[in-house]
C-alpha cells in the first residue's frame, strides 16, 4: 500500500450526554471527508470516540446509582447506534476507558516528566465543575462562572504542573511557520491572539477525582481529563504498543473539532506534544456551533435537537445533505425544523430524487432500461460536459477546506441544469418522430451519464440513496477515483427501477405545533421559570392512573400509544417513553397523570393527558405510585 494516507479525527465526546445534531455535525463532516479522501485514492484512518473519564461523568452516574463505567458502557451505545443509522463509517472508535489507551496516557504522562515539564505544587482558583476547569479570576461573577452559569468552588490542592509557559515561544513560531495550522483563517488569528497574551503553567493532575487515570507512581492523583482526552489521537493507533499503524498514520491531517474547544487543540496539545518529542498535527478545523433561536444548544436550556427525532420523519442522507449543505464552516448556523424540511424535500426530493425517477422511467420506456449510445454530443450537451469535469476536478479542493456548501451549492446547479435540459428539450416529444429519435436517445444517454458523475461526486454527502442509484446503473458501490470521470457507463448498460429514493417529508404534528410539549421535551432545569403561587399550581389537575393497555404507534420509534383508567373514566395519552419502556412492563403501572392538558395529536393519534416522569438527560423514569392508592385519586 503506497497510496498517501490521510488520518482525520473528530472530538471524542462525553458519556454524560446523549448525543445531537451539534456532536452528528462534526461526525458527519469528518465521515463525508473521510469518504472523500478514499474516493480520491487515499488510505484513509478515521477516528472517533467517547471521553469517559471525569468528574462530570462521575457525578452524572452518582444521580443514577450507577459506576461511572456501567454509565459509559450505556451510553456509548447510543453513539455506536446513530453513527451506524447515519452510515458513519469509522476506522476506530476509542473510548478512553481501554486499557490501551490507559498505557499510552500514563506513558505520555511519564515522557512529560522525563522532559522536566512537570512539578508538583498547589493550585488554588475557582473551579468550574460543569466545565470541568479551573476558570480565570475574571470569568466570574456572583460566584457563577459567566460561560456557563453555573456555581463555581474556590479549590486549592496539590497538583502536578505542565511547564506551558515554555511553550509560548515555541508555539508561536510555529503558527508563524505553519499558517494552515489553524482553520478556518479567523480562528488562528484568535489563538495566537491568545498565546501572546501569555501563558501559564497548567495544572495537569486532580486529586478530587477518582475517575481517571493514575498518575504514574502517585494514584492518589488522577490525570487531569484534557491531557487523558487528548491522548487519544496517537493511542487508538497503538503508539505506546508500538504499532505500526502509528508510523503510518501520525502525524493526524486534521483534527476536526467545534470552536469551543479549540485552545485546547491548538494550544496545550501541540504543547504536550511539543514536550514529549513527537510530530505536530497538520491542522486543526475549528467549526462553528449549530444553535436554537440563536443560543448554542445545551442540555439545560432544554433546546437540544436529536438527530434520532430527525430521523424518524426523514432519513440518514436527508440529515447529512442538510448538515453539510446548510452549515458556513466559520461562523454558527441556526437550526429550524421549517428550513430542514424544506431544504432536503427541494434538493434531494424534487431536484435530485425526481431527475433518478424521470431519467430511469424514460430509459423504460423509451430505451429498452438500457443506457443508449451517447457518443455524439451536440454542442449544448459538450458545455454541461465540460462544466461537470471542471466541477470534479474542484472537488478535492473544496474537500481540503471542508468547503462543502460550496461543493454541494455547484452540484444542485448541475442536478438543476440536466432537469432544465429535460423540461425545454422534451425527450418523450422527440421520440415520437423517428427523425427526432436519434436526438433523444443521446439526450437520454448523456444525462444518464451525467447524473451518474455527479451521483458518484456526492456519493460521499448522501451515500444511501447515491449508493441506490449507482446499484440501479450496475456500477459499483463504493466508487473510486476512476468512477470520477466522462464515458464510463458503456452504451447497453442495464438500468434497473425502483421506488423513489427521496420521498418528500411532512414536520410530525408535534414538531409542526412546536408550543405543544411533548411528553419528554420537558427542560431539565429550572432555570429561568418564574415562581407561582399555589392557585396557579393547583390548576393543574393531576390524577393517578392505571395503564391498562399499552402499544406502539406505526412509524414511530418514540411514542406509545396508552389507555389510563382514571377511576372514572379512560384516557388515551400518547407518551414519548418508548426508546425506555416496553408496552408490558407499563401494563397495571400506577403513573401520574396531567388530566385537564388540552388534547393534542401526535403522530395522527390523539392524546389527551400527559404522563409525569422525571427527565434525566432526555431519559424519562415514570413516577412511582403504591399500588394501593386508587385509580382517579388527586395528586398535590
Ligand atoms: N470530550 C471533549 C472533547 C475531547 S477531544 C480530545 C468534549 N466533548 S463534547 O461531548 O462536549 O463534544 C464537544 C464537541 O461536540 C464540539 O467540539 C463539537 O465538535 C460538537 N458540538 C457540541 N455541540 C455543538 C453545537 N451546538 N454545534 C456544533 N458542534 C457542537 O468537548
Amino acid at each position: 500500500m503506497g497510496e498517501k494516507t490521510f488520518y482525520i479525527t473528530t472530538p471524542i465526546y462525553y458519556v454524560n450526554d446523549l448525543p445531537h445534531i451539534g456532536h452528528a455535525f462534526t461526525t458527519v463532516l469528518a465521515d463525508i471527508t473521510a469518504r472523500y479522501k478514499r474516493l480520491l485514492g487515499y488510505d484513509v484512518f478515521f477516528l472517533t470516540g467517547t471521553d469517559e473519564h471525569g468528574q462530570k461523568a462521575e457525578r452524572a452516574a452518582r444521580q443514577r446509582g450507577i459506576t461511572p463505567q456501567e454509565l459509559a458502557d450505556r451510553v456509548v451505545e447510543n453513539y455506536y447506534r446513530l453513527w451506524e443509522r447515519l452510515g458513519i463509517q469509522y476506522s476506530r472508535f476509542i473510548r478512553t476507558t481501554e486499557p490501551i489507551h490507559r498505557r499510552a496516557v500514563q506513558r505520555f504522562f511519564q515522557r512529560l516528566v522525563e522532559r522536566g515539564d512537570i512539578y508538583k505544587g498547589v493550585y488554588e482558583g475557582w473551579y468550574c465543575p460543569g466545565c470541568e476547569a479551573f476558570v480565570p479570576e475574571g470569568s466570574v461573577t456572583d460566584g457563577r462562572h459567566a460561560d456557563c452559569g453555573r456555581e463555581v468552588e474556590r479549590l486549592q490542592e496539590e497538583s502536578y504542573f505542565f511547564r506551558l509557559s515554555r511553550y509560548q515561544g515555541p508555539l508561536l513560531e510555529y503558527y508563524r511557520a505553519h499558517p494552515e495550522f489553524i482553520r478556518p483563517e479567523s480562528r488562528y488569528n484568535e489563538v495566537v491572539r491568545f498565546v501572546e497574551a501569555g501563558l501559564k503553567d497548567l495544572s495537569v493532575s486532580r486529586r478530587t477525582v477518582r475517575w481517571g487515570i493514575p498518575v504514574p507512581d502517585d494514584p492518589d492523583h488522577v490525570i487531569y481529563v484534557w491531557l487523558d482526552a487528548l491522548t487519544n489521537y496517537i493511542s487508538a493507533l497503538g503508539w505506546a504498543d508500538g504499532d505500526p499503524l502509528y508510523e503510518r498514520y501520525w502525524p493526524a491531517d486534521v483534527h476536526l473539532v467545534g470552536k469551543d474547544i479549540l485552545r485546547f487543540h491548538c494550544v496545550y496539545w501541540p504543547a504536550f506534544l511539543m514536550s514529549a518529542g513527537l510530530p505536530l498535527p497538520r491542522q486543526v478545523f475549528g467549526h462553528g456551533w449549530w444553535l436554537r433561536a440563536q443560543s448554542k444548544m445545551s442540555k439545560s436550556l432544554g433546546n437540544i435537537i436529536s438527530p434520532e427525532e430527525l430521523l424518524e420523519f426523514s432519513s440518514p442522507d436527508m440529515v447529512r445533505y442538510y448538515l453539510a449543505r446548510e452549515a458556513p464552516l466559520d461562523a454558527d448556523s441556526d437550526f429550524s425544523y421549517e428550513g430542514y424540511q424544506t431544504r432536503v424535500n427541494a434538493d434531494l426530493a424534487h431536484d435530485y430524487g425526481n431527475l433518478v425517477h424521470r431519467l430511469t422511467t424514460m430509459l423504460d420506456r423509451f430505451c429498452e432500461g438500457r443506457v443508449p449510445d451517447y457518443s455524439r454530443l451536440d454542442g449544448e450537451m459538450v458545455a454541461v460536459r465540460t462544466d461537470l469535469e471542471t466541477w470534479v476536478g474542484r472537488l478535492e479542493a473544496w474537500v481540503d477546506r471542508l468547503a462543502y456548501p460550496d461543493l454541494l451549492r455547484e452540484a444542485w446547479v448541475h442536478v438543476q441544469r440536466l432537469n432544465g435540459l429535460i423540461a425545454r428539450r422534451e425527450p418523450w416529444r422527440l421520440m415520437r418522430d423517428p427523425a427526432t429519435r436519434p436526438e433523444a436517445r443521446t439526450l437520454l444517454g448523456f444525462l444518464t451519464e451525467a447524473l451518474r458523475l455527479i451521483t458518484v461526486g456526492v456519493w460521499p454527502v448522501i451515500p444511501f440513496g447515491a449508493g441506490t442509484f449507482l446499484e440501479r446503473l450496475h456500477q459499483p458501490v463504493p466508487p473510486d477515483r476512476r468512477h470520477l470521470t466522462w464515458g464510463i457507463l458503456s452504451p447497453g448498460t442495464p438500468v434497473a427501477l425502483g421506488p423513489e429514493l427521496y420521498p418528500r417529508i411532512e414536520l410530525p404534528p408535534e414538531i409542526r405545533s412546536e408550543g405543544i410539549p411533548s411528553p419528554v421535551s420537558i427542560p431539565s432545569s429550572t432555570e429561568g421559570l418564574a415562581m407561582i403561587d399555589i392557585q396557579t399550581f393547583m390548576q393543574v389537575d393531576l390524577r393517578v392512573g392505571e395503564i391498562v393497555a399499552a402499544e406502539p404507534i406505526e412509524k414511530s420509534r418514540k411514542l406509545l400509544k396508552l389507555t389510563v383508567d382514571l377511576g372514572t373514566e379512560r384516557r388515551q395519552v400518547v407518551a414519548g417513553i418508548a426508546p425506555y419502556y416496553r408496552p408490558e412492563e407499563l401494563r397495571g403501572r400506577k403513573v401520574v397523570v396531567v388530566a385537564n392538558l388540552e388534547p393534542a395529536v401526535l403522530m395522527g393519534t390523539e392524546s389527551q393527558g400527559m404522563i409525569l416522569a422525571a427527565d434525566v438527560d432526555g431519559r424519562p423514569y415514570l413516577l412511582e405510585v403504591p399500588a394501593e392508592v386508587p385509580n382517579g385519586s388527586r395528586v398535590r
